[in-house]
């Protein structure tokens, strides 16, 4: 079994070695849009064509700047008079992980982008030991404003902002979404029950298998809880697949 890299981060020291399999990785977590399978394999039939697949993501890109476009504008719930900026989400338009947090913080709001903070960081250091790069993966939150004083969002905040997510992931169409924190698994899933109480099985959203982990900021405040964290994340990446790097 693998234990827990090193905060997160895991190498074997030899950076060639390491490149390949970030490489082969990326291979893997692409959608296998044929680009990366041999010539003649008897599967490559019913790989869509180049064309059709672009025009897939074109559809999806599209669909996500017309989001974008509404949350920038957004006055539906209080939290738009405090915002600088909205924070819509950020990544790879064909990802296959969804990573959904809580909402933006202060480096976030004046960032316009999801976890670019001290909790960002280690949300890269997770992605990173996962094989993978920021790039590779999708990253929203639950609201797209920055609630005052970093204070949770309120119920009726995040149901005013909840459907713009409920597009996002409906463009997306990710194979498996990641519940970063209460916030993130109560909106999801409908249960104000805790973290702890509901890591370590899968759940569903539209139809989507949901693992819920710890918050990075969590994890921040009690590191004695990565490892659970990893467990979490190394089985979200075997049901879909994902190998480990080795
Ligand atoms: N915490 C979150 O939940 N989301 C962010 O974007 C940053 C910190």
């Amino acid at each position: 079994m693998v234990g827990i890299p090193e905060d997160f981060i895991e190498g074997s020291g030899n950076p060639a070695l390491d490149a390949a399999r970030l490489l082969r990785q990326r291979l893997e977590v692409n959608r296998g849009f044929g680009w990366d399978m041999p010539v003649g394999s008897a599967s490559r039939a019913s790989v869509p064509t180049q064309s059709a697949v672009s025009g897939e993501i074109e559809d999806r890109e599209a669909v996500l700047e017309s989001i974008r476009a509404e949350v920038a504008d957004c006055t539906l719930c209080g939290l738009c008079e405090g915002r600088t900026q909205t924070v819509f989400g950020v990544g790879n338009k064909s990802a296959r992980i969804l990573f959904v947090g809580e909402g933006p913080g202060r480096d976030e709001d004046l960032a316009g982008e999801p976890f670019v903070g001290r909790a960002g960081k280690l949300l890269d250091k997770i992605i990173q030991a996962m094989g993978l790069a920021r790039e590779e993966v999708y990253i929203a939150n639950i609201v797209k404003c920055r609630p005052p004083e970093n204070r949770n969002p309120a119920t009726e905040e995040m149901a005013a902002c909840f459907p713009y997510l409920e597009r996002q992931v409906k463009a997306l169409q990710p194979e498996v979404i990641c519940a970063l924190g209460g916030v993130a698994a109560k909106a999801l899933l409908s249960t104000d029950l805790s973290v702890g109480r509901l890591r370590g099985e899968f759940h569903e959203y539209a139809g989507i298998p949901v693992r819920v982990t710890y918050h990075p900021a969590y994890l921040l405040r009690s590191p004695g809880e990565k490892k659970k964290a990893w467990e979490d994340i190394k089985a979200l990446m075997a049901h879909i697949g994902l190998r480990l790097p080795a």
